[in-house]
């Protein structure tokens, strides 16, 4: 990896930048009440979005069900066995990370899920070896890891905002591989999605964020700052992505412009690959390929 690979960074005094992105030919501004009707009606089909609707209300919840009663099963196996499952959250901000998480989470056992959604390292964090901040959340024998962010962070965002140096990203995507296939041969399952959203389907939720009282918290210097790095983050990513798409720990690259397809893309992929007993194939269903694919079909 050279450093002519390595994305653009700006200073963390970009931080302070304001929420106004230039996108399609217009300038927005997410402190406007009101977004561009342009931007609103390109959301769903950018990116490359393959659906033209969003999965209606019904199907969906009807589906979320019995894929949450599989996961229950999914669960008391992974008790059962002993199993070690990590499963892991990447995607741009806004693209639903946490929404998924919720899902998976929503009716299993608090006492063996866990969420792991560390902020900023502390100075103490930032002098130890890299990974050792995650590595101390990976799961015991029967429990069940959900990453919400991870590792990853020194592939994308660290690099974009300039929280790290190149040579320190390029270290990150050499070690990478062999840390996962370290945890894959000493017996955990490793999962890894990469949500990938649209442009516009970014803007659209970012507004939505700011103008609304429930979803304001998640709002953070870093979307501001990242409104206008948008194709700094894609090259970035796919260079994360090219280097830490291993055969021990593939990528699962899952399109999540609907947020429903989506949650019901992502835990319909674990189902059909964890062997758990009791597995209904029928209740799983097939996989959406459409929405979900394997890196390398992503990259081309
Ligand atoms: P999220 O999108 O996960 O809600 P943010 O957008 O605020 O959170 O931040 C994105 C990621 O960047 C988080 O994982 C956060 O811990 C990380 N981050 C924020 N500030 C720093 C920093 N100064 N150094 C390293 N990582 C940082
Ligand atoms: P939420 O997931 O509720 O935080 O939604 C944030 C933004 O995503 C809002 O702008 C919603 O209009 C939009 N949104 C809500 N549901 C979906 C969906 N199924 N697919 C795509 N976008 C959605
Ligand atoms: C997400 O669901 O993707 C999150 O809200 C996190 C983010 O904004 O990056």
């Amino acid at each position: 990896d050279d450093d002519a690979a390595a994305p653009e960074q700006v200073s963390p005094a970009g931080l302070d930048a304001t929420p106004i992105v230039a996108i399609d030919g217009l300038e927005v501004n997410l402190d406007d009440a009101t977004l561009p009707e342009a931007i609103d009606k390109a959301a769903l089909a950018s990116g490359g979005f393959p659906y033209d609707k969003k999965l209606a209300d019904e199907p969906y919840q009807q589906t979320l069900r019995l894929l949450q009663i599989e996961l229950l099963k999914l669960q008391s196996w992974a008790q059962e066995k002993g199993e070690r499952i990590v499963v892991l959250f990447e995607g741009r901000d806004s693209a639903g990370k946490g929404g998924v998480i919720q899902r998976v989470t929503e009716h299993l056992s608090p006492r063996s899920v866990h969420v792991i959604a560390l902020s900023k390292p502390s100075p103490v964090e930032a002098g130890q070896w890299y990974f050792q901040r995650y590595i101390k959340h990976l799961p015991t024998a029967g429990d069940i890891a959900l990453f919400d962010r991870s590792w990853y962070n020194r592939g994308a965002v660290e690099p974009v905002m300039g929280f790290c140096t190149a040579e320190q990203t390029a270290r990150f995507l050499h070690e990478t591989p062999q840390v996962e296939r370290l945890l894959v041969e000493d017996g955990v399952r490793l999962f890894k999605f990469w949500l990938t959203i649209g442009r516009e389907t970014q803007v659209k939720r970012l507004h939505a964020r700011r103008h609304d009282p429930l979803k304001r918290w998640k709002l953070s210097p870093i979307d501001y700052a990242g409104l206008n790095l948008w194709d700094a983050y894609s090259h970035a990513i796919e260079r994360m992505l090219a280097a830490t798409h291993t055969k021990d720990a593939p990528w699962t690259v899952v399109h999540a412009n609907d947020k429903r397809r989506l949650r019901l893309a992502c835990i319909r992929h674990l189902l059909l690959n964890i062997p758990y007993r009791g597995r209904d194939l029928k209740a799983i269903g097939g996989a959406d390929e459409r929405i979900l694919m394997d890196a390398d079909r992503f990259l081309h």
